[in-house]
């Protein structure tokens, strides 16, 4: 049997510039990433919705031999990580906690913004776990849904490394209409003088110098993936997990969607060839556990309580 990996999931290419953080942190590790292309955009789905998605697809992972479960996306951490938290076995992480932490951490004049889906933004969730960290801290919110587009846009049109994007040399970042458009979702926090911004999306890390462009050098941008990574080694480490396996790392990646687009666009997120992506029906997801049935049915979470 294959050594133990780390399970990692996102409504599609975005979460893998988390799983891309959790490789450099931790090399040696195997990682199983499922991107549910089928079904995104999570964004504009109902939570109840989402939060099903979540159970199926950590089924999923758990019936793959993970020791770990990072929800590599910010709707799906949002919408369902206590609940998966109890539904799993394992420990499972999300993404929205670490983002809050560093910006607590980078904050000097304790006013920070975030920007994510409407999901994200309407769950009210990165203000909660801002607030756990520091109640002083005061948070702004953009729901921003239109950049999941244009970087979905901008992966599909351009061909050279992702590094262009990040630089944002691509000229869907820098067509005018991108420039009007961010104005339009940003202005409302830079006129509340936010220092620190998180991109509360998994998306938008491919479009942070576009984004910090328009904020202005003084903001500092954060995205979650270095503070998730983090997160997922100190986990393992107190949990004894580090991988013992000799050999070349095992890298699975697999799709609910179109397998050949998911290789081609999802190694420019990676940074490396994703290899053979693996197709996992939808009806195989759908099949769940009673123990899972029956926790989806109990009712809302924590999450939506508060939304
Ligand atoms: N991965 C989602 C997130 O981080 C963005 C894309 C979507 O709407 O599914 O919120």
């Amino acid at each position: 049997m294959e050594p133990a990996a780390i399970g990692i999931f996102d409504s599609g290419l975005g979460g893998l510039t988390v799983a891309r953080e959790i490789a450099r942190v931790l090399p040696d590790e195997p990682l199983v990433y499922l991107g549910d292309t089928a079904r995104c955009p999570y964004g504009p789905k109902d939570l109840a919705e989402v939060r099903r998605f979540v159970v199926e697809i950590g089924s999923w992972l758990e019936s793959q031999n993970v020791k770990l479960i990072v929800i590599a996306c910010n709707t799906a951490t949002a919408a369902a990580l206590s609940l998966a938290q109890q539904v799993f076995s394992v420990p499972v992480l999300g993404v929205v906690e670490p983002g809050a932490r560093a910006a607590v951490m980078a904050t000097r004049n304790r006013r920070v913004g975030v920007i994510g889906t409407v999901g994200t933004i309407e769950s009210g969730a990165y203000s909660r776990a801002v607030r756990a960290l520091d109640a002083g801290v005061t948070v702004f919110s953009a729901a921003t849904p239109r950049f999941v587009d244009i970087v979905e846009e901008g992966l599909r049109r351009d061909v050279g490394p992702v590094e262009d994007l990040l630089a944002s040399a691509s000229d869907v970042f820098i067509r005018p209409s991108f420039y009007e458009l961010a104005r339009d979702y940003l202005d409302p926090l830079k006129r509340n003088d936010v220092d620190s911004l998180i991109l509360g999306c998994t998306h938008f890390p491919l479009l942070s110098a576009a984004i910090g462009q328009v904020m202005g050098v003084r903001v500092h941008i954060i995205s979650s993936a270095e503070e998730t990574a983090r997160e997922v080694a100190e986990t393992l480490e107190r949990r004894g997990q580090f991988s013992q396996a000799n050999g070349p790392v095992v890298r699975r990646f697999a799709t609910t969607g179109d397998t050949t687009e998911f290789e081609r666009l999802g190694s420019r997120v990676f940074g490396s060839p994703l290899g053979a992506v693996e197709q996992v029906p939808l009806e195989e997801l759908e099949v769940l556990s009673p123990s899972a049935s029956l926790a989806l049915s109990a009712g809302p979470t924590e999450e939506t309580a508060c939304a």
